[in-house]
């Protein structure tokens, strides 16, 4: 590998359906990596089997829609192991579905496992609340809260892939 800042960071985010926050963050993700050209390959996971295969819920696409951002063409899957090789950052959503992570991951994992809020200054350490029981509304704060944690995780990932020797 060469040095320069074009190499692609790996970033999966994960929640417990991968219906609703995960695929969100991974969204939002993808437009502002993109922006700030940020070269990512970046996928979202759940860490429950109960929505395999399933698009995101209805709510959750209509509020990325009406920020520009498409999330309805892809179907839930479950987190497996060789998503702690593939990427180098593996983020959760809350504490649960970090616990979890945590747990199934192998002995060797090279990823890196975080909670999203982590990345933003003096809201380590919180969740990002579920939405799924939740209403309309809900799911615009959730896309607020997920908007503000990409934001910070992105301008920390540019810092460490420009730090790359
Ligand atoms: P997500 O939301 O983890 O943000 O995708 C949920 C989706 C489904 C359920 C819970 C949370 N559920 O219990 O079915």
């Amino acid at each position: 590998m060469h040095g320069g800042i074009h190499h692609h960071i790996g970033v999966l985010f994960v929640c417990l359906g991968n219906i609703c926050r995960s695929p969100m963050a991974e969204g939002v993700f993808r437009a502002i990596a993109a922006r700030k050209g940020l070269a990512c390959d970046v996928d979202s996971a759940g860490t429950a089997s109960f929505h395999l295969g399933s698009a995101p819920d209805s709510r959750a696409i209509a509020v990325a829609s009406a920020h520009g951002v498409t999330i309805g063409n892809r179907l839930a899957r479950q987190i497996e192991r060789d998503d702690y090789f593939r990427f180098h950052h593996i983020v959760a959503l809350d504490r649960a579905n970090l616990e979890a992570i945590r747990t199934r991951a192998p002995r060797d994992a090279t990823a890196r496992l975080s909670m999203l809020l982590d990345a933003v200054e003096g809201r380590a350490g919180e969740p990002v609340p579920d939405p799924y029981y939740g209403t309309d509304e809900d799911f615009v704060r959730v896309w607020g809260v997920i908007n503000q944690g990409v934001e910070a995780l992105v301008a920390r990932l540019l810092i460490e892939v420009n730090a790359r020797p």
